[in-house]
């Protein structure tokens, strides 16, 4: 039977800075699938203003705000996890990434709880 490598045993994918990479690579992919969902949607406003306010009338149904917390959750968890990819490559090494991305998680999950809050 094949061995692998040492380097191939798939431990790296327990390490939270492989797994921070994957939530940033996911939570972009996700954005960009939103963003012609999002388009499309205000494009009901050169159909007519009745349709636009029908479709602003179902975003209050509770299912939606749910799926908008997300939404909040993945951009803010993309964009501080973008910020924080910019600060290891333009500025000097420092210590403490785990906690950083741990920091950007929880920064994260602040915003979109306090987008919750005020959505319901
Ligand atoms: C809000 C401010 C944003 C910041 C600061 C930001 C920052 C970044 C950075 C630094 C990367 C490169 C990551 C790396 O090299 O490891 C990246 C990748 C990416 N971003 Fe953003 N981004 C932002 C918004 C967005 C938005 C709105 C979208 C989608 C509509 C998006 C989609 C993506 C995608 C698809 C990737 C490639 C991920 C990958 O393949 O690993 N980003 N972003």
């Amino acid at each position: 039977m094949e061995r692998r490598s040492p380097l191939h045993t798939g431990g790296h994918r327990r390490n939270a800075l492989w797994i921070a990479a994957m939530v940033h690579r996911i939570s972009g992919l996700a954005l960009a699938c939103f963003l012609p969902l999002h388009f499309l949607a205000l494009g009901l406003a050169i159909q007519g203003e009745a349709q636009l306010d029908g479709f602003l009338k179902w975003t209050a149904n509770p299912y939606v705000k749910l799926a908008e917390t997300g939404l909040v959750f993945l951009l803010a968890v993309h964009m501080l996890g973008g910020l924080r990819v910019l600060a290891i490559e333009n500025l000097p090494w420092r210590e403490g990434q785990r906690r950083l991305a741990m920091g950007v998680l929880i920064l994260a999950g602040i915003a979109a709880l306090a987008f919750l809050a005020t959505a319901v």
